[in-house]
């Protein structure tokens, strides 16, 4: 994909799931990858998968809700690799349940860590964009972003955030050349969502609603990721690509 080959690539979340799959094909294209994750075995089990192919990356240690962790991040990205072109702010946790029983300590974490991260990532990584004099940033939401999730609020407040923080800075850093996207996955098979999968009864109440009639794959949410991230997408700012297997398209959250 054009715009992606020997670019500097920022992939936060990227010792699991969607973050790992996007960061190696991220580095299949071309790009140099730093594989942000606070987990150490995930995030240096991706950087051997990328390295094994012949790609380029380095792993870093990052707790994304800390803005020194971040800031550490994206100098590590800038002293390995020159600069960064290119991130891809996906970390993130899904916790939660009634609003009026969750803890204030659950409620902090997932605003932190959701909303707060994607923010911190793109307060260090613009300035090095703009150095650049251009970029290009994807944050991931969800489509708890798109229609609120009957079983989280606070994860339905955290990837509505995601939306506006992504079009306001969209408009923000425009006239700088960068563009500022968001992906929207539905229900992806990662170890996220798999105690949604393990439920039987919640598989077929999803199923339901589904009409690609199966669980996403993290590589399908890759490729819009990247894609975004491209030459191919230079007219895209602002957008939340959904992809979700026409799940946003069917009932809304609370119906049977
Ligand atoms: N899987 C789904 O069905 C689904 C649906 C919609 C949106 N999403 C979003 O996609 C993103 C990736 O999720 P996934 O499904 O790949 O989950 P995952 O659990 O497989 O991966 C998430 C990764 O983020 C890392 N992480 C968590 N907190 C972090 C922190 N504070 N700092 C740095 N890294 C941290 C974890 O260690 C993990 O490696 C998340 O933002 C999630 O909300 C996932």
């Amino acid at each position: 994909m054009k715009g992606i080959e020997s670019r500097v690539v920022i992939v936060t979340g990227a010792g699991s799931g969607i973050g790992r799959a996007a960061a190696n094909l991220f580095s299949k294209n071309g790009a140099k990858v730093v594989v942000g994750d606070m987990n150490k075995e995930g995030g240096e089990e991706t950087a051997h998968q990328i390295e094994k192919e012949g790609g380029q990356c380095i792993f870093v240690s990052v707790d994304v809700s800390k803005s020194d962790d971040v800031e550490a991040m994206v100098k590590s990205g800038v002293s390995r690799f020159g600069g960064v072109d290119l991130a891809f702010n996906n970390a993130g946790v899904a916790l939660g349940g009634a609003l009026h029983e969750i803890s204030e300590e659950i409620w902090n974490k997932v605003i932190d860590i959701n909303l707060k991260g994607a923010w911190l990532c793109m307060k260090y990584e613009i300035p090095e964009m703009v150095k650049r004099g251009a970029g290009a940033i994807v944050n991931t939401a969800s489509i708890a972003g798109h229609q609120a999730d009957v079983f989280s609020p606070v994860y339905t407040a955290s990837k509505h955030g995601i939306l506006g923080l992504t079009q306001s800075a969209a408009l923000q850093y425009a006239a700088s050349g960068i563009r500022v996207n968001a992906v929207s996955p539905g229900i992806i098979s990662t170890p996220m969502s798999a105690s949604l999968e393990s439920d039987t009864g919640m598989k077929e109440w999803l199923m339901g609603r589904i009409a690609a009639d199966r669980i996403g794959n993290p590589e399908e949410v890759a490729e819009a990721a990247v894609w975004l991230c491209s030459d191919a997408a230079s007219y895209v700012m602002g957008h939340s690509l959904v992809v979700d297997g026409g799940f946003l398209s069917g009932p809304p959250f609370n119906q049977k």
